[in-house]
């Protein structure tokens, strides 16, 4: 697997498994205040095209804690979406700063963006990926596992809901990690087969089930093979779920999740609840989940911060 960190972070998948467990062993000496290593006077652009609380925030925090200069790029604070190209404004960004982290509505965009900007381009989220949120939900992974006295390989995770960006990230995240995924996800919402694919080429062998209770529960799959490496799924250590109705989406997808939500009884036995949040509290998830002693959402939250910085550093550091 290859060493060499990628210039851009616009999907998972441009790390290895070796990248990216540097990158989680980076995180953490960052969280322990054991990284040495700053980015003084580099100044990060942060375009933003749609709302957020915890990316945005983890950056600005993360950067300036750094020793570097956040600048805040939101939707009507520059020309881009009010006439000028993204090409454009990809190019002259870059002229004046050290790396853009971008948030678009669409990751053809993202790509473009990359594509004109001579500085490292990091997704922040598009309708597609949503990597800096898997850096931070494997972090967590893996100290859920530590606590267990467990690898972060040895992990089986259930993903529960909306085959979205954020789950699309994750899949290859996972198999990049070793991590076992299991997938419960309504008709015509699945994961789309790229990322499926993009898994098993990696080695990892998602498994779909056909209600939440049977990925957490793990055993055959849906259509009651066995998987090729003849290991019978166990029981997932936690469960992940995320909105039905992604930003910039329409609520007529709700009806065809129903039974997908997550509650309290589908935890019961400790397994852990993961959420990139925000929640929609009686929709995915139910307010008791969320706020039971199951739940490792704020912890999750809090990881994007060390995560990014760790990200930064590889992209910046000297
Ligand atoms: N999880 C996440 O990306 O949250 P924000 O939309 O608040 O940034
Ligand atoms: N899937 C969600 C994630 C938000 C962080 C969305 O794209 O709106």
């Amino acid at each position: 697997t290859t060493t060499t960190f990628p210039t851009d972070l616009l999907t998972i998948d441009q790390l290895s498994p070796t990248t990216l467990s540097r990158l989680l062993d980076r995180a953490a000496a960052v969280k322990a205040g054991e990284e040495p290593a700053r980015i003084d006077d580099r100044t990060v652009a942060m375009v933003f095209e749609k709302p957020s609380t915890r990316t945005r925030t983890s950056f600005e925090a993360g950067v300036s804690e750094l020793g570097g200069h956040p600048t805040f790029l939101g939707q009507d604070d520059i020309h881009l979406g009010h006439g000028e190209p993204l090409k454009d404004t990809a190019r002259a960004l870059a002229g004046y700063v050290d790396a853009i982290v971008a948030r678009l509505n669409s990751h053809d965009d993202l790509v473009e963006m990359a594509e004109y900007a001579d500085v490292p381009v990091v997704n922040a989220l598009t309708d597609e990926a949503h990597p800096c949120q898997t850096l931070a939900d494997l972090l967590t992974l893996r100290e859920l596992a530590a606590d267990c006295g467990k690898d972060l390989d040895e992990v089986t995770l259930a993903w529960v809901g909306d085959g979205n960006n954020v789950a699309r990230s994750l899949v290859i995240g996972c198999a990049l990690a070793g991590v076992d995924l299991h997938i419960a996800t309504p008709e015509g919402y699945g994961v789309d087969d790229d990322a499926l694919a993009g898994a098993a080429s990696l080695g990892g062998e998602p498994t779909c089930y056909d209600s939440p209770e049977a990925a957490v529960a793990g055993g055959e799959r849906t259509d009651g093979s066995r998987s090729s490496s003849d290991h019978l799924p166990d029981g997932a250590d936690a469960v992940y779920t995320d909105v039905w109705v992604s930003m910039g989406e329409s609520e007529e997808k709700l009806p065809a999740f129903e039974g997908f939500q997550v509650d309290e009884e589908l935890l019961a036995g400790g397994v852990k609840l993961l959420h990139c949040l925000p929640a929609e509290r009686g929709r995915e998830v139910t307010d008791g989940a969320l706020e039971s002693e199951n739940s490792v959402v704020w912890q999750q939250a809090g990881n994007r911060k060390p995560t990014q910085q760790a990200l930064l550093l590889e992209l910046l550091g000297e």
